[in-house]
């Protein structure tokens, strides 16, 4: 099994990735830990809690993690709505959270580890520039970090993608650690889209998850279509199903810089496509999706839940 450690401000798209990680027979979720990001840290937290109740993840730990962005004013999202998992309601859950920090269960979970835990980052990197900055030890420790962030375009400004906006400092100091990245930007997201032939065999299923994610998809959908989209893009999907199976992505191992300090440019990742700077290598930036082998991915483990 693949262990993985997601960090994540649920979000619907984080929400569906919680799933598919959860529903997996080749991923053990080894903890969640939240972020500020989407909506504020109470709600991606609550939010957090109530998805491993309906899902029956119970042994999973859940660590509340930043409030607040490293250096800048917190934003928030808006294609979540107002209680970040909009377009469901999921009654309030009994799990909690444990009572260690979240940057200080991720140090301890790889301090203890044997080098095998992937960090799955799908929201702003708060937490794991923290967790680094704190206690360096654990780079070593860090099997891979496959971070959904970034791309050679934005979403939230013409450069900037939101989780990287949403805390650049924090995204320039996980970029600049040495640790072995796997960056799934929007050029690669992009082509993750819940269309309408998706949505309609997501719904043949019909178990209670396959139907939970749909009705998440229904909201998240909408705000998307008004964009021009032709379905939901589910971001941070794409950062489980590479855990699970790397072969439906093809990536480029390039020089990838975060802007911290331009207005206009700020939260953007550079990336160097053509290795102009000459410099070291330090990311694995993905570009191309297997879109047929990541829906099959998807709609085969959603059907196996029972
Ligand atoms: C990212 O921002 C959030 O809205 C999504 O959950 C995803 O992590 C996409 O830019
Ligand atoms: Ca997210």
């Amino acid at each position: 099994k693949r262990r993985i450690l997601i960090d994540c401000d649920p979000g619907i798209d984080d929400t569906i990735a919680i799933i598919l990680a959860a529903c997996s027979p080749i991923i053990e979720l080894v903890g969640i830990t939240t972020v500020s990001g989407n909506v504020g840290v109470d709600k991606t937290t609550l939010n957090a809690l109530k998805i491993c109740e309906f899902a029956g993840i119970a042994d999973t730990p859940v660590a509340r993690g930043a409030e607040r962005p490293l250096v800048r004013e917190p934003i928030t999202g808006d294609v979540h709505g107002e209680s970040g998992i909009g377009g469901v309601e999921l009654p309030f859950p009994t799990k909690t959270v444990i009572g260690e920090h979240a940057v200080d269960f991720i140090i301890r979970t790889l301090l203890e580890s044997e080098g095998d835990i992937t960090l799955v980052p799908i929201g702003p990197l708060t937490n794991i520039a923290l967790a680094i900055r704190k206690e360096p030890s654990i780079i070593s420790k860090i099997q891979e970090i496959v971070i959904m962030g970034g791309g050679t375009f934005g979403n939230i400004t013409p450069a900037a993608e939101f989780n990287f906006y949403a805390d650049a400092e924090a995204a320039a100091v996980v970029f600049a650690s040495a640790l072995p990245i796997t960056m799934i930007g929007l050029d690669l997201t992009h082509q993750a889209i819940a269309t309408e032939t998706v949505k309609d065999q997501i719904a043949s299923i019909d178990n209670d998850v396959s139907q939970f994610v749909l009705e998440l998809l229904g909201f998240y959908d909408s705000n998307y279509k008004k964009m021009g989209f032709e379905g939901a893009v589910v971001h941070d999907l794409c950062c489980v199903a590479y855990c699970i199976d790397s072969s439906l992505f093809a990536t480029r191992h390039v020089y990838v810089d975060i802007e911290t300090k331009d207005e206009l440019l700020y939260g953007a990742s550079i990336v160097d496509l053509q290795g102009v700077t000459g410099k070291q290598p330090n990311a694995n930036v993905a570009i191309h999706l297997n879109q047929e082998k990541f829906w099959s991915l998807l709609i085969n483990t959603l059907r196996q839940y029972s």
